[in-house]
């Protein structure tokens, strides 16, 4: 699965791949907002443009879909790597600035330290069919599950 670091919060957390990174994000009770945002938000359409993200790290390229429309519009003033999270799926695993536009102190040694400790590379695949090939007909995730031996 993959792992969305949110760097300014300290928090490592998992994710299903094509999950909305907004969506993720208030479910884990990380604050996405500024003021503004808080104040009054567009609820993930893509108007309100208050849901900014900076992605300072990825554990391969294209961890995020691709920008939308939308966010080729709204975000053509701002650095390549910032996101609207509204808009956003997670692949792979990435590293996430949540509020870019909000400084906060330490920040480059804070990115820094969090690119140090590796990220795992993204969804782990269950064993198909063909690579469960170990001669007998049963799917090797329910031994695993039931405890049984063969
Ligand atoms: S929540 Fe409004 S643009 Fe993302």
């Amino acid at each position: 699965m993959p792992v969305i670091r949110f760097v300014r919060e300290g928090r490592d957390v998992e994710c299903y791949p094509g999950e909305n990174l907004r969506e993720v994000a208030l479910r884990e009770g990380i604050e996405l907002y500024g003021l503004k945002g808080q104040l009054g938000n567009c609820g993930g359409c893509g108007q309100c443009i208050t849901c900014f993200v900076d992605v300072v790290g990825e554990s391969s390229p294209g961890s995020l879909s691709g920008r939308t429309a939308v966010e080729d519009q709204k975000l053509r003033r701002r650095p390549q790597s910032w996101r609207l999270a509204c808009q956003s799926l997670v692949q792979q695993s990435l590293l996430v600035l949540t509020r870019p536009q909000v400084g906060f102190g330490d920040a480059e040694s804070r990115i820094a330290a969090a690119k140090a400790s590796p990220l795992p590379p993204g969804p782990t695949a269950w064993p198909t069919q063909e690579a469960d090939d170990d001669g007998d007909d049963r799917d090797d995730r329910e031994t695993a599950t039931s405890g049984e031996e063969a």
